[in-house]
């Protein structure tokens, strides 16, 4: 799909001041650090439409982008309202979220945050696709099973949800020209365990990297699915 046109439109911290449900949305979830707003920003071509950080803890807010939106009509966002006919027919929302397990972040926010996701994941109509990243050299931590824990159980069932491994260039040992995104079999073996533990098997897993672009194609056969609702 084509990105003609990308633009932050609002930051939500709550289910009242989210954008209109007017369109497609794609959500990126996971820790502090994952790498969520560089594969927007890989993603859309973009170097530096959502921020990014060595500091976890960077994006605070349910970041909305509109991919192929209208010029001039995030200015008009009225939150809550549904504005028709102001956007393109292939128009969508990349959801950036606040990473979890950010230990600085104060208690208070932290559970406001992992409320509001966990209404967000149950409640918004218009979500079509939930990537949620994990560190390719990692593998999935507590927090990881937790979350999947509750995509099993509070996801609607006709929205897409994506394990993707991410900073794949950075997996240095083993990669070659010709796997580049080579895996560890430590990482793959925990990452399907929790998988299985927390019942989504289901879930396709891809290898990416913002860095090299790996894994841009395979992401946009999931983005489509926002884009063309
Ligand atoms: P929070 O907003 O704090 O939750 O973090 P985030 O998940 O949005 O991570 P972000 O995109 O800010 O990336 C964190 C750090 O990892 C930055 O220094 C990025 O440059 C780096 N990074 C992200 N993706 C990649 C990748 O694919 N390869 C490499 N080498 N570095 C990456
Ligand atoms: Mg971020």
């Amino acid at each position: 799909a084509l990105v003609r046109r990308v633009v932050f439109i609002t930051g939500a911290v709550d289910m009242t001041t989210l954008p209109p449900a007017d369109r497609g949305e794609a959500a990126f979830i996971g820790r502090s650090n994952v790498g969520k707003s560089s594969l927007i920003n890989m993603a859309t071509n973009r170097k530096s439409l959502a921020y990014t950080s060595k500091t976890p803890g960077k994006t605070q807010q349910f970041n909305f982008f509109a991919v192929n939106d209208k010029p001039g009509r995030e200015k008009e966002v009225k939150y809550g309202d549904i504005v028709e006919g102001e956007r393109d027919a292939d128009s969508f929302y990349l959801v950036d979220l606040p990473g979890f397990g950010f230990a600085k972040a104060p208690e208070a926010q932290r559970k406001a945050w992992a409320s509001f996701m966990g209404e967000y994941l149950a409640n918004r109509k218009t979500l079509k696709v939930v990537f949620h990243l994990i560190d390719s050299r990692h593998g999935p931590i507590d927090e990881d099973s937790n979350i999947m824990k509750q995509v099993k159980e509070n996801l609607p069932k006709n929205v897409a949800y994506v394990i993707v491994l991410t900073k794949a260039d950075k997996n240095v040992k083993g990669n070659s020209k010709k796997n580049p995104g080579k895996v560890s079999e430590k990482v793959m073996d925990d990452l399907k365990q929790a998988m299985a533990e927390s019942g989504v098997s289901y879930a396709p897993i891809l290898i990416t990297s913002a860095e090299s672009k790996l894994g841009r194609d395979s992401m946009w056969r999931y983005l489509r699915l926002a884009a063309e609702s």
